[in-house]
């Protein structure tokens, strides 16, 4: 079946955060919205009609993680990834940021310290500072566009004590697929340094050819025994709204003191809906949307290099290997932060996520969300274009 991804679906007013609250974060709620993480592309159909048929039931109680669930979450890492699980290392959460902070409640004591590759996902900062931990950040380095780590200081970092790092993989917001190599890179020295890793593995499906994402629990069975696994369907599917996401830990210990902390926060019974769409999405069926949905993420990030290049060549394009969000650099415009942010959104009319709300690296740097219609995007790049012309 051909899917429909250019059809433009209006969204305001069905209390969504990426439209409804625009008046709130760009004082004006006519911009075209390019921020927040998740698609202006309907949900698969499949899974639309998976939640039709349910509330053709008409009691919403308390719902469980049935074999069929668990089956689906095994049954799509063996088939995308080559990865193996057993049904019994799963566990749920309300969305990876919960599982987060309950990870770094779980292994952690206050005052400990734990590590993150800045830029990144700020919620991750949120996890670790809000929940009275240290910070270290092991800040990525670009270069010739291409962002990398900095291992020597990866080792620094972790040689400090460090108890838990945090990895982003692939990369919000940097768009990194982190290879076999940088993989084993970090494992081997977060297992000298006898770290426990996090790995928030959200956009692992969202991956370009020729690209491959790895799990990094599946690099040997040490690593495996020192890694906490979060994924889900959310950012795939664009179903982030049901706020329902999983957590494979293959180690019991480490399973038991997760389940302990999701059990002390109340968080440890989940959503129908969200299970009954992640059932319908990891199915063959979610497969063939997905394919097709990478060729067209593809398709719009061909839109934005193209037009970069050939129209505003001072902004830069940092490659992305996965994700739908573009990392794009304009510090070659010499502007502030308030500037940028002024220009972009009181002249072009365009909200996008500042830089530097993925740490102070991120600076001079925007984040455009295009997992949108195509003509929107080039809208949007027009109207950057006329804004950025007298620069
Ligand atoms: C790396 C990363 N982790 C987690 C999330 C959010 O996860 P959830 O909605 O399940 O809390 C996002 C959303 O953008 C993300 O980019």
């Amino acid at each position: 079946m051909k899917y429909d991804f250019s059809t433009e679906i209006p969204r305001q007013g069905t209390s969504t955060i990426k439209y409804d609250k625009r008046e709130l974060i760009f004082g004006n709620d006519k911009v075209i919205p390019m921020w927040v993480a998740d698609m202006d592309i309907a949900t698969p159909p499949f899974i639309i009609e998976r939640l039709q048929k349910r509330l053709q039931h008409p009691i919403l109680g308390y719902t469980l993680q049935d074999d069929e669930y668990n089956n689906s979450i095994a049954w799509w890492l063996q088939k995308r990834f080559g990865w193996q699980i057993e049904t019994t290392w799963l566990s749920y959460c309300p969305g990876i940021v919960a599982g987060l902070n309950h990870a770094v409640q779980a292994y952690t004591n206050p005052g400990d310290k734990v590590l993150i590759q800045s830029p990144v996902y700020h919620p991750f900062y949120y996890a670790v500072k809000q929940n009275g931990r240290e910070l270290l950040t092991n800040p990525l380095v670009l270069t010739n566009g291409k962002y990398q780590i900095d291992f020597e200081d990866f080792e620094a970092k972790l040689s400090q004590g460090v108890k838990l790092f945090i990895l982003c993989s692939p990369h919000n917001p940097v768009g990194r697929v982190w290879t076999t190599d940088e993989l084993n890179r970090m494992a081997d020295l977060c297992l000298k340094h006898k770290v426990l890793i996090v790995a928030d593995e959200i956009h692992a499906d969202l991956v370009f050819e020729p690209n491959k994402h790895i799990p990094f629990a599946t690099l040997s069975p040490e690593v495996a025994n020192k890694t906490i696994t979060f994924g889900s369907a959310s950012k795939t599917f664009n179903i982030a709204g049901l706020a329902t996401a999983w957590i494979a830990i293959s180690n019991t210990q480490l399973l038991k003191r997760y389940n302990l902390q999701a059990q002390r926060n109340g968080t440890w019974h989940g959503n129908i809906f969200g299970f009954e769409a992640t059932k319908a999405a990891y199915s063959p069926q979610g497969e063939e949307w997905l394919e097709q949905l990478l060729w067209y993420l593809a398709e719009n990030t061909s839109l934005v290099r193209n037009f970069l290049e050939a129209e505003l060549p001072k902004v830069k394009l940092v490659e992305p290997e996965g994700t739908y969000l573009l990392w794009l650099d304009f510090r070659e415009y010499n502007l502030s932060n308030d500037e940028l942010k002024k220009l972009l959104v009181e002249k072009a009319g365009i909200g996008l996520n500042e830089g530097e709300m993925f740490g102070e690296e991120g600076s001079g740097f925007q984040r455009m969300n295009i997992a949108c219609p195509s003509q929107t995007v080039s809208l949007a790049l027009q109207k950057i274009k006329d804004a950025f012309c007298d620069l």
